[in-house]
């Protein structure tokens, strides 16, 4: 080995030999063999490729083989495929902007060819003869095959073992080798993969449908994409995910939707404890973007709690001038020209489609489309119910009612809920309680007392077609059994009423009216202003955002210049811990927009007032009130899930039931 410079040598400057330039180029792109893996698919797909097969030998370090059956490529341009910067796929700054195939730097196939032994054997579409080019020997001669192109790629990191003692395992490197093209697989149900190693077939995803997906999928290419999901990600996935298909009401040049969304978002029962199974896509290209993660995580905000990961797949179309695709060797990583539109785009797409309740999805379900949550499949779920928390017992119960003008009757227990000193640690969810209490006051007395009848008067002639059934009986006080089409139906009925209240809570208060003027927060002003030492990034985030800060009755400004103080809070928290509030409000501030953190303090506040409001357990409901809170169910959006986001209701079918009891059928 050599022996270091020393950095005060002096040695002249001098140009790199085009070897080394590739070697180092390589160094970022080709990491292990799934990344030659994910660029030779890349180079078969933006050859039009129907069919790709790859070939792998010791996980991919002794050999990778990629066969397509794409366009192919002249003999005489066999030899400048593997020179630096040889492309054909732009040749202009104007193509760089709006690119559409996955390769474009034209540097995969040299820097790969710089640290393996490469060759390319390929026919051209139309011609009868095929070529084969040794990267090493630059020796081309005939061979003989059909239309494609086959690259192989031996003994990767040959001449650089230092890099080679980073490789894992071959089962690790395999395993990220199939990633790699379960990546590609997921975005191009037109194209069949296979996958063999050792000379076994490891993977195999057939070709389902004629063309790829365009910038709006029909119906029939939405079928096919889950048919691909299913195939490469389990039919669990399918069977627990939601259809999305959004579009934004702009449109472009051509007077299609400017962005699009569509694909698969897993209902939150089907979250994971790992982020294994969320894939984004742009214009078709598999991304890790930070934009599409946060967007999709704050979509399951109100219905997934804790740190459970969701489950999708996404797939984003936008026009390609509007994202940047060349800021990452690899390009696993995008720039998009406006991120907060994209960020909406993707939130609402989710969003929406998580929002609508599922169990009449469930009624009519088909095979492949979502069930209802099962028991059965389930294993444990028996003895995973959470209980409802004791401290419901120990409070008066609160009279159930179905009617939606619910906020009014429950005044009492809402103004008792502010009397009540929030701690510093529950911050959020005592803020707010102005809005609550001036509307409903007027109505509180003559409510209190009455019991109401149900929202909509149980109609008999209905019963077949309700997706939750008819109630037939309350169990121990906290759950509802209901018979329908499939079977049996359990709701936990504090769980069930908790997110309806909350939801119609949240469509009766708001900070912000729909004509977009806002009603800030009562707030109080400190006889002493609390002051703290502050990061640059506070004091900027508290001048920048004195407006939001000011909706959330806070009022906090610079008092040296690296000092805030906090001259006001909300009310209702007067009591608390002002600098402890003021610095997590900054906080998000930071991170999120605006409208986001209202929101979200808003809901928060909206989801402990739906805690206390929501029917408590050992309450006995008639049947007229448990159908009632059923059919409240199936019309309030996001109803599947409790505000601390465990599932409110499960189906046991018939056929679960049957093998219970080894009956068959
Ligand atoms: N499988 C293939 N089928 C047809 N042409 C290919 C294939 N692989 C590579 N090429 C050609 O070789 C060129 C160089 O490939 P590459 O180094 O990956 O750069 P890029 O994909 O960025 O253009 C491509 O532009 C393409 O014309
Ligand atoms: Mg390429």
């Amino acid at each position: 080995m050599n022996a270091p410079i020393p950095p005060t040598l002096r040695r002249p400057i001098r140009e790199l030999p085009d070897e080394l330039i590739s070697q180092i180029a390589a160094g970022e792109v080709v990491e292990r063999p799934a990344s030659v893996v994910r660029e030779l698919v890349d180079n078969a797909l933006d050859a039009g490729a129907t069919q790709v097969t790859l070939r792998l030998l010791a996980g991919g370090v002794r050999l990778i083989s990629v066969e397509d059956d794409g366009q192919g490529i002249l003999r005489d341009e066999l030899p400048i495929a593997f020179k630096r910067h040889a492309t054909s796929k732009i040749g202009s700054l104007l193509d760089l902007e709006s690119v559409a195939t996955m390769g474009f730097r034209g540097e995969a196939l040299a820097a790969i060819n710089s640290i393996a032994d490469c060759a390319i054997l390929s026919r051209a579409s139309g011609l009868n003869d095929a070529y084969l080019l040794d990267g090493r020997t630059g020796e081309l001669g005939p061979v003989a095959r059909s239309q494609g192109t086959t690259v192989e790629v031996k003994e990767l990191f040959y001449s650089t073992p230092a890099r080679r003692k980073f490789l894992k395992t071959d089962a690790t490197e395999l395993a990220h080798c199939i990633e790699s093209v379960r990546r590609h697989a997921l975005a191009r149900p037109d194209v069949g993969f296979a996958i063999w190693h050792e000379g076994k077939l490891v993977e195999q995803w057939r070709r389902c449908l004629d063309m790829p997906l365009a910038e709006a999928p029909t119906e029939s290419a939405l079928a096919a994409l889950d048919q691909r999901l299913s195939d490469v990600l389990g039919p669990e996935f399918l069977a627990q995910s939601v259809r999305v298909d959004w579009h934004s009401s702009q449109t472009n040049e051509y007077d299609q939707p400017a962005l699009r969304v569509w694909g698969r978002a897993g209902v939150p029962d089907a979250a994971r404890s790992r982020a294994d199974q969320q894939f984004c896509y742009v214009n078709g290209r598999f991304v890790r973007d930070k934009v599409l993660t946060h967007a999709a995580r704050s979509a399951y905000e109100d219905v997934l709690h804790g740190h459970r990961q969701p489950v999708y797949a996404l797939y984003v179309a936008m026009d390609p001038t509007r994202v940047d695709v060349n800021v990452h060797p690899t390009k696993i990583e995008v720039r998009f020209r406006d991120s907060r539109e994209v960020h909406q785009a993707v939130r609402h797409a989710v969003e929406d489609t998580l929002a609508a309740p599922r169990a009449a999805a469930a009624a009519g379900a088909v095979d492949g489309q979502p069930q209802a949550p099962s028991l059965l499949a389930q294993p444990g779920a028996y003895v995973q119910r959470m209980p409802v928390a004791p401290m419901y017992s120990a409070q008066p119960a609160i009279k159930f009612e179905a009617d939606t003008s619910l906020v009014g009757h429950r005044v009492s227990d809402v103004s008792a809920l502010w009397q009540r000193i929030p701690t510093p640690q529950e911050g959020w969810a005592a803020v707010g309680s102005a809005q609550v209490k001036e509307e409903p006051a007027q109505r509180a007395g003559d409510t209190e007392q009455s019991p109401l009848p149900p929202s909509r008067p149980a109609n008999h002639n209905n019963e077949e077609a309700w997706p939750l059934g008819r109630a037939i009986a309350q169990l121990q006080g906290v759950y509802i059994l209901a018979e329908n089409s499939q079977g049996l139906v359990i709701v936990d009925m504090h769980a069930a009423h908790e997110r309806i209240v909350y939801e119609r809570l949240k469509t009766q208060i708001s900070l912000t009216a729909p004509d977009g003027s806002v009603h800030p927060l009562a707030s109080q002003p400190l006889l002493i202003p609390a002051t703290f030492a502050a990061t640059p990034d506070e004091v900027a985030t508290a001048e920048a955002h004195v407006a939001t800060l000011n909706t959330l009755g806070l009022e906090i400004s610079p008092f040296s210049p690296k000092t805030l103080a906090v001259r006001a809070v909300p009310t209702t928290l007067a009591q608390g811990d002002a600098v402890e509030l003021a610095r997590s409000v900054l906080a998000e501030l930071a991170q999120h927009d605006a409208s986001t953190v209202i929101q979200r303090a808003q809901n928060e506040i909206l989801g402990t007032m739906a805690c206390h409001g929501a029917v408590r357990a050992n309450r006995k409901l008639t049947i007229e009130e448990m159908n009632a809170l059923l059919r409240d169910m199936e019309a309030t959006e996001r109803s599947d899930q409790c505000n601390h986001g465990r599932p409110t209701w499960r189906q046991l079918t018939l056929k679960e039931l049957d093998s219970l009891f080894l009956r068959g059928r």
